[in-house]
C-alpha cells in the first residue's frame, strides 16, 4: 500500500494555558505537601489524560462535596465555583484550596460588583458548563445565562437601564457577536466589556488555528470532547473551510482520513498536554510519508500564574 505524502504544520500557540498549568501544579504541590488522597471537586481541567495522571498520583475527583470526608482536602477546579459551594465546603469542615483560573476569578469579582450596584447580570455562555454555573453562583439572584441569539431576545430583566453582561472565557468572538448585538439593541445602556471576556489563551489558539486552516487541508485538534475551548478550535477550523477532527489522542485517528490529503495541521486545546501532540506526530510517521514539519509563528505567551498554596 502506498502511503500518502504529507506536509505537517503545527499551530502556535497550542496546548496548555497559564490557568491549566496553575491548576495542575496546585494539585501536584498539594499532594506533595499533604500526601494522598487529595480531593478535587469536578474535573480539575477538561482533559482525560490529565485526570488519569493525577489519579495515579493519589487525586480523587468527586462530583459532590458529600463525597469528601470531613477534614479532607478539597481543591476547586480551574473553572471556579459558586458562593454556595464555598459555604458548603466550609460548613462540612473541608480544607479548601482554590485552583480557579485567576482570569475566571476576575470575572467573578466583576459579576459581584455589578450585582452589588443593583444590576441584572447576563452571562453569555453555555448552560451547565462548570465555569458558567460557578460565575452565575457568585450572586443569588438577578443573574441570567444566555446561550444564543434566541435567548438574548427573550431574557427578562428587572430594570431595562440597569443591565450588565460578561461572557464565558472559552467562547469564540463569532459566538458572542450576534448575542451581544441583540443585547445592546434591547438594552442600550448595557455595561460590559468592549468585546468579551474571552481569555488571551482562547483567543490566541483560535487565531492560530485560523492561520493553520489557510495552510492545511485537514486539521487535528487534540482535546477532550467536553473541553469547551477545544470544541471552539474545531468549529473555527471548519468555519475557515478546513476539515477538522477533535481527538483525545492518537488512538482516535483513522488512516482513511488522510486519503487525498497533502497537508495536515495539528493544534491542541488549552487543557491538552504536548505529549499527545507528539503522539499524533508519531502516528503520522507510521501512516504517511512526512515531507516536512513546520510550525507557524503565533503570538508569544508570557502569562504565568503562581500555584495556589494556601488553604482558604
Ligand atoms: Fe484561564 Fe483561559 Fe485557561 S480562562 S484556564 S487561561 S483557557
Amino acid at each position: 500500500m502506498t502511503l500518502p505524502e504529507v506536509d505537517v504544520v503545527l499551530a502556535s500557540p497550542r496546548g496548555f494555558c497559564a490557568g491549566v498549568v496553575r491548576a495542575i501544579e496546585t494539585v501536584k504541590l498539594t499532594l506533595q505537601d499533604e500526601g494522598a488522597p487529595v480531593f478535587v471537586l469536578h474535573e480539575i481541567v477538561h482533559n482525560r489524560h490529565v485526570l488519569a495522571e493525577l489519579e495515579q498520583l493519589g487525586t480523587r475527583f468527586v462530583k459532590d462535596l458529600h463525597d469528601i470526608p470531613a477534614g479532607g482536602i478539597c481543591i476547586f477546579s480551574a473553572h471556579g465555583v459558586s458562593l454556595e459551594t464555598e459555604r458548603r465546603a466550609e460548613a462540612g469542615g473541608l480544607r479548601t484550596i482554590d485552583a480557579t483560573c485567576p482570569l475566571v476569578t476576575g470575572i467573578h469579582r466583576l459579576v459581584e460588583q455589578y450585582h452589588s450596584q443593583g444590576y441584572d447580570v447576563i452571562i453569555i455562555g453555555h448552560h451547565g458548563h462548570p465555569e458558567v454555573v460557578g460565575t452565575a453562583g457568585r450572586v443569588g439572584d438577578r443573574v441570567h445565562v444566555v446561550a444564543d441569539e434566541r435567548e438574548a431576545g427573550q431574557v427578562v430583566v428587572n430594570s431595562m437601564d440597569k443591565v450588565a453582561y460578561v461572557t464565558q472565557t472559552t467562547l469564540s468572538q463569532h459566538d458572542v457577536a450576534g448575542v451581544r448585538a441583540i443585547l445592546r439593541q434591547r438594552f442600550p445602556d448595557i455595561k460590559g466589556p468592549a468585546e468579551s471576556n474571552i481569555c488571551y489563551a482562547t483567543q490566541n489558539r483560535q487565531d492560530a488555528v485560523r492561520q493553520l486552516a489557510a495552510r492545511a487541508e485537514l486539521i487535528f485538534v487534540v482535546g477532550s470532547k467536553n473541553s469547551s475551548n477545544s470544541n471552539r478550535l474545531k468549529e473555527v477550523a471548519e468555519s475557515s473551510g478546513c476539515r477538522s477532527y477533535l481527538i483525545d489522542d492518537r488512538e482516535d485517528l483513522q488512516p482513511g482520513w488522510l486519503n487525498g490529503v497533502t497537508s495536515v495541521g495539528i493544534t491542541a486545546g488549552a487543557s491538552a498536554p504536548e505529549r499527545l501532540v507528539e503522539g499524533v506526530l508519531d502516528w503520522l510517521e507510521e501512516h504517511a510519508v512526512i515531507k516536512s514539519v513546520s510550525e507557524l509563528f503565533g503570538k508569544d505567551e508570557h502569562i504565568k500564574f503562581k500555584p495556589a498554596r494556601s488553604f482558604r
